[in-house]
């Protein structure tokens, strides 16, 4: 079998190093891929979607898998679909989910999803209106895709009023905030919730917890996640089950009976507030660095699970989970989240046995692997504990080296305290 994954990642490297993983595995792809990944297939350099169409036809790719929400959101499903070609995740259409913020919000609203209350609106007279209505702090967001940087939760209401004139003029966000989402500030704690669907059926992935900050004790600016566990013992059985009969299942009604089926990994950001799971945002995608700790967690063929989820047969698929935790801890480069590093090469002395390394922000150079972006790898270890899991996660982050590198020393603490 020949799979195609688009992204640069360590999401894409992890879903690989799951796919080599099996007993027949494929031969992989990668566009454009790291400097990793090209020990585990081959890098391509095409980045138009009709190319990159054209390329998996002569090919003979069977699968393709997309691992950021950039291509998603430009509607690479759809060019990929109109060649005739697999591809899991969602149209251009279904996209939405996540690159409107106010698509998203209303889409809630109509099919009675809990989420924050909420104004969407490009008039800055309505959206200071209902500014002076909440209580402090007030949640603002652009509208569109901001790489993560699109939410400003201020601290007061004229902060709230400059965050909203700022983007609705465009000086912020440019396109992505002429349009403005503000909402009530919700006070609880937060939990990455991932389904794999077809359209119409679902899997539950074990339920994991990010860390976004960059320093120890949730300290710092944000970062696109610092560490993540999983499965976490905040999420009840109980829990578990509200998610999928009030968030996810009415999602995919929702979205099939207004012509959008959804397929892809639906990626629910939940705020729990009093025992009670509520929707901040959707992903269309695998969170990063999330998928590092889900991909050991699952005992069945990757390969099989994502063909039948994009032909619309996961309800035929035969799916089981490790009973075991996992832990990652990302390991980034010194300056960010701020500004790039100068490349250095990374030397890893040993990999301890029930751990291993998904590689982000790399490049190759003869051979040698250099720390080349922000997050450059994760630190993955995994064990039947989650304090096992993070000690062997440490364990491979101190045989890890190269110049400037940091990571925090505290993932996992929200259940090691
Ligand atoms: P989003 O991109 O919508 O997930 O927002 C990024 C982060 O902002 C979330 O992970 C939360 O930590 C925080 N956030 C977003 N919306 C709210 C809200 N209504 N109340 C509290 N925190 C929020
Ligand atoms: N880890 C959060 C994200 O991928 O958006």
């Amino acid at each position: 079998m020949n799979i195609l994954i688009v992204g640069n990642g360590g999401r894409e490297y992890a879903i690989a190093l799951k796919l080599k993983s099996e007993k027949n595995p494929p031969k992989l792809y990668f566009a454009p891929g790291n400097g990793a990944t090209s020990e585990l297939g081959e890098n391509l350099k095409i980045k138009n979607h009709n190319e990159l169409a054209d390329f998996a036809k002569r090919n003979d790719i069977n699968l393709t898998i997309v691992g950021p929400e950039a291509p998603l959101s430009e509607g690479i499903v759809d060019v990929f679909k109109a060649h005739g070609l697999l591809i899991f995740g969602p149209s251009k259409a279904a996209a939405r989910l996540e690159a409107s913020k106010a698509f998203m919000k209303d889409f809630l609203a109509r099919n009675g999803i809990k989420t924050a209350k909420y104004l969407n609106t490009d008039d800055k007279n309505e959206a200071f209106k209902f500014i002076d209505f909440l209580s402090v702090p007030v949640v603002v967001k652009a509208d569109g895709l901001c790489a993560g940087k699109g939410v400003i939760i201020a601290r007061t209401h004229d902060e709230a009023k400059t965050a909203v004139s700022d983007m609705l003029s465009g000086d912020s966000f440019g396109e992505a905030g002429k349009r403005v989402v503000v909402e009530e500030f919700l006070d609880g704690f937060e939990l990455s919730f991932f389904a794999i669907c077809d359209g119409e059926n679902f899997l539950s992935l074990p339920v994991a917890q990010d860390h976004k900050r960059l320093l120890d004790n949730d300290e710092g600016p944000n970062t696109g996640g610092m560490g993540a566990y999983a499965p976490s013992p905040l999420a009840t059985p109980h829990l578990i089950k509200r998610v999928e009969n009030e968030i996810v299942a009415p999602t995919l009604r929702g979205m099939k009976a207004e012509g959008n089926p959804f397929c892809g990994v639906l990626f629910v950001g939940l705020m729990i507030v009093n025992d009670e799971p509520v929707v901040l945002e959707f992903n269309v995608r695998f969170g990063d660095p999330e998928c590092e700790v889900l991909m050991p967690l699952i005992d069945a063929n990757l390969s099989e699970i994502l063909l039948n989820a994009a032909s619309g047969n996961l309800d035929k698929i035969d799916f089981r989970l490790k009973d075991e935790f996992a832990v990652g801890v990302v390991v980034a480069s010194k300056n960010y989240p701020y500004k790039s590093t100068p490349k250095a090469r990374i030397n890893i002395q040993n990999i301890p046995q029930n751990s291993h390394v998904a590689y982000a922000g790399v490049s190759e150079e003869a051979g040698e692997i250099y720390a080349d972006g922000g997050r450059v790898l994760v630190c993955v270890g995994c064990a039947k504990s989650i304090k096992q899991a993070r000690d062997k996660a440490y364990e491979l982050c101190e045989n890890v080296k190269f110049d400037g590198m940091q990571y925090r020393k505290d993932i996992a603490w929200q259940v090691l305290k």
